[in-house]
């Protein structure tokens, strides 16, 4: 029931914005009464550990990395009595109550008890983990690159067992954001027209969420030509390079749509320029651009002229998929091979080469990058 105390554990460690991480010996404390303690199998990097690792949005170090991974549960706080040690969980960055005004209105995925946590602490102002009494800051929730976490039981969910382990890991930011914001921030009808700018393992998540919703035409844009057979694996119908045509992305966008513009465009890249070119290439009226990108620079100012022609622009965070309520339908789905999420998986890592894994973001083939010991969801 009750954890067995503090433990030592190693760890990927940010002790300075943008330099080499430090793999340290941690301690992790024990689970308090609502919380449980994780023993990691399996972690995987998302665009976002960057941003954090060059301080964005807040410079918080020392800081331990990480939000997407599975593992499971060591140990349990007293009050705690939706999960038991045993259970496979994915930490997660947002959680669900089923009570607060956002959870009922049944609309959004941002829960007014337990929100997306920027502050890299624990819901009581501390946090979990130390190295020689030095606090050591959380990223969001998670911290999935250390061999053991803690977190708060709302912001774990039960996986089913079937599920690999990267896949489970993929499936807690990247690829969920993207797929989700299909359905969850928009619903996109049958017989639509998409674009999707940015084709990581965001924007294949909402190449592959217009797929399975009948989208007539998938547009997909990025600078990068490997890319292109990727995201034909997920659905996309055209691929367009900005850098090939020397073209705006929105003036390329029409041109594919007969000037019309889309019915849908998601934001998957972070690159502020590209806000006003999404917003344009959508639908005069009728278009509605979906923002997920986060970047380092700051967004400029949005056209106003084409955003009072009738579009709309939404944010999305996790896709809007409610932890709780949606996400073990997409877990079935790739169970019954709907989604097949292996085809993200680029590069493998152990923990000690968390810069090997830093670096390999950088490389144009990269997608997802795993860490390696977890080859089975046993305990
Ligand atoms: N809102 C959320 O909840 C959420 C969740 C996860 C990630 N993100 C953000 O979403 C973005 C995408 O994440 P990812 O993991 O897929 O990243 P990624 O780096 O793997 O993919 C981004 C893609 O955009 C392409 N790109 C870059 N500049 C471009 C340009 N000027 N024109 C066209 N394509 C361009 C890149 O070649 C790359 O293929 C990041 O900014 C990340 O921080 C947001
Ligand atoms: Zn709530
Ligand atoms: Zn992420």
């Amino acid at each position: 029931m009750t954890s067995r105390g503090v433990m030592t554990c190693r760890a990927a460690v940010v002790r300075k914005c943008r330099e080499a991480l430090e793999v340290e010996e941690i301690e992790v404390d024990p689970p308090k009464s609502s919380e449980v303690r994780i023993k990691m199998l399996c972690a995987s990097i998302c665009h976002t550990d960057i941003l954090c690792w060059q301080g964005v949005p807040l410079p918080m170090f020392p800081r331990i990395p990480g939000h997407e991974g599975v593992g499971v549960i060591e140990s349990v706080g007293e009050n705690v009595t939706n999960l038991k040690v045993g259970d496979t969980v994915m930490p997660l960055y947002l959680g669900e109550c089923g009570e607060c005004s956002n959870c009922i209105s049944g609309i959004t995925n941002l829960c007014h008890k337990y929100p997306f946590n920027f502050n890299g602490l624990m819901a009581d102002g501390t946090s979990r983990m130390s190295v020689k009494g030095e606090r050591l800051y959380h990223h969001f929730s998670c911290s999935t690159w250390s061999e053991y976490a803690v977190i708060d039981a709302n912001y774990a969910v039960k996986v089913d067992p079937r599920i690999s382990l990267p896949h489970a890991s993929f499936l807690c930011c990247g690829f969920t954001t993207g797929f989700g914001s299909t359905s969850r921030v928009v619903n996109i009808h049958k017989g639509s027209t998409v674009a999707v700018i940015g084709l990581g393992a965001v924007g294949l998540g909402a190449v592959k969420g217009a797929q399975m919703l009948g989208a007539s035409k998938i547009i997909g844009i990025d600078i990068n030509e490997k890319k292109h057979d990727k995201a034909r694996f997920f659905g996309i119908t055209e691929f367009i390079n900005p850098e090939v045509s020397g073209k705006s992305v929105s003036e390329l966008i029409k041109e594919a749509t007969g000037e019309l513009g889309v019915d849908y465009c998601f934001e998957c890249t972070g690159v502020p320029a590209l806000l006003n070119e999404a917003i344009e290439g959508s639908k005069v009226g009728t278009g509605t651009v979906v923002f997920i990108g986060a970047g380092v620079e700051k967004s400029g100012e949005l056209n106003y002229i084409p955003l009072l022609c009738g579009r709309t622009v939404k944010g999305s965070i996790y896709g809007g998929v409610r932890t709780h309520t949606d996400l073990p339908s997409i877990v079935d789905k790739c169970v019954n091979k709907e989604i097949d999420l292996d085809q993200l998986i680029t590069h493998e890592i152990s923990l000690a080469e968390i810069n090997k894994g830093f670096q390999y973001m950088k490389d144009p083939n990269c997608i997802k990058i795993r860490r390696r010991t977890c080859e089975t969801n046993a305990a």
